[in-house]
């Protein structure tokens, strides 16, 4: 009976073994993970379903972790995702498989792949590299750059710039150079940079050549919009009634709202050297002054931030307004009549003298 009991009892836990087996999911990581280049700043992450992995009445996704160089998780369905980073240090990205089964999520080991850090010597790769597009009336914008030659950077050292856009790659054609003949800066009078009110990236790729070391790439994203120089606002004018400044103006060229700008003006005393700065979301100001002042007054605009501040306009050319009283511009004024006199007398006296001489 004893012999039966245990039989029976070992056949009780191989039968909860067998359902604790079939209740275990194995979830097996994707296979053929890739990495490729497929523009500057470009890579695309390429994995396969791992074959045997059973997928029925399981949803399947996929884990994706970006390492380097900057963190990132996400969760996807498909098997293939592109990302924009800066390669000159390396790119390096894991994936595993994911399934829900019975409102649980299971998870796959990992699958890392890497690709390597462009090779280079320490400190050859350029340095400070900043870059600002301006915008025309006709929707086109040109890009400027200039960087730093890097310090064991060689004096033959040639660097090449190149912008990506979009789909659209170009090398600069236009230089400027530092005392050795080296690149320090690039123009591009005009690009494929369009108007775009969300923003897209700017990349810059800056690699070179030298007959003495290896030099090391360079990468850089900008926001199109953080680095675009506003153009300054247009048609200001400047009125004053009784002691009532009042200046107007028109917002900048420029293809995002009207409401997006900010300004800033200067409203300079030149009697008594006083500088007032003023910031307004306005397109008018007005002002008590001392109307026995002569002031000088420009703006200058950009975007609010909530609506992709750039770099600060140029000022307005200055305009003036009120009485002049100022002792120093009358004698300033006084002393062009006076020197005009006293070039006038010398020229003539030498004249006279240099004839007294011929007589003579
Ligand atoms: C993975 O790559 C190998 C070699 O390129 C290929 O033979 C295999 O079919 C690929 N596996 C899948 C699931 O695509
Ligand atoms: C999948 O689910 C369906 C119904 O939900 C069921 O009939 C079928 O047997 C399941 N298949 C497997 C392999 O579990
Ligand atoms: C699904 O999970 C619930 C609770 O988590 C459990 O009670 C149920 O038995 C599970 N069903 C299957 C088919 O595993
Ligand atoms: C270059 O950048 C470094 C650090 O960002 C800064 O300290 C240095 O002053 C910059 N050099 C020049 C010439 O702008
Ligand atoms: C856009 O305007 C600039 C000057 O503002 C001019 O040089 C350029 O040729 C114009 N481009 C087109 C495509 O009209
Ligand atoms: C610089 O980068 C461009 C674009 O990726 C490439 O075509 C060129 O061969 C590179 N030049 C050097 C010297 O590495
Ligand atoms: C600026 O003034 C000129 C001439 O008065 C006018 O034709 C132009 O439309 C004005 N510009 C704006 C943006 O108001």
């Amino acid at each position: 009976a004893s012999i039966a009991l245990k039989y029976s009892l070992l056949l009780v836990y191989y039968r909860f073994f067998c359902f604790l087996a079939d209740s275990t999911v194995q979830v097996l990581p994707p296979v053929n993970f890739t990495l490729t280049v497929t523009a500057l700043a470009e890579v695309l992450l390429q994995w396969k379903p791992n074959p045997d992995q059973d997928q029925k009445n399981y949803s399947v996704s996929y884990g994706v972790e970006i390492m380097t160089p900057v963190k990132e998780l996400y969760d996807t369905k498909n098997t293939h995702s592109i990302r924009i980073a800066v390669l000159h240090n390396g790119f390096s990205a894991r994936v595993r498989t994911l399934l829900l089964y019975n409102n649980s999520q299971i998870e796959s080991n990992w699958v890392t792949v890497k690709l390597q850090a462009p090779s280079g010597a320490v400190e050859t790769s350029v340095t400070n590299l900043s870059c600002v597009i301006y915008t025309t009336v006709n929707n086109t914008a040109s890009l400027h750059c200039t960087w730093l030659a890097g310090k064991e950077a060689p004096e033959d050292t040639k660097y090449f710039l190149f912008y990506r856009y979009n789909s659209y790659t170009e090398e600069c054609q236009e230089y400027s150079k530092d005392k050795w003949k080296r690149n320090i800066g690039c123009r591009f009078s005009n690009t494929y940079i369009r108007a775009n009110e969300i923003g897209q990236s700017v990349v810059i790729h800056i690699n070179g050549s030298s007959k003495h070391a290896a030099i090391k790439p360079f990468e850089q994203l900008f926001n199109q919009n953080a680095i675009e120089k506003v153009n300054p606002p247009r048609n200001v004018t400047v009125s004053l009634k009784e002691n009532n400044l009042q200046i107007n103006w028109e917002e900048p060229i420029s293809f995002v709202r009207k409401i997006c700008f900010e300004y800033q003006l200067s409203i300079y005393n030149l009697k008594i050297s006083y500088e007032q700065i003023v910031k307004t979301e306005s397109n008018s100001f007005n002002l008590r002054i001392d109307d026995t002042c002569r002031y000088s007054i420009k703006v200058q605009a950009n975007r609010q931030s909530w609506c992709n501040e750039g770099f600060w306009s140029d000022w307005t050319k200055p305009l003036y307004i009120g009485k002049n009283q100022n002792v120093f511009v009358y004698l300033w004024r006084a002393l062009i009549p006076l020197s005009l006199v006293y070039l006038i007398c010398h020229f003539l006296i030498r004249k006279t003298c240099s004839a007294e001489v011929a007589v003579i």
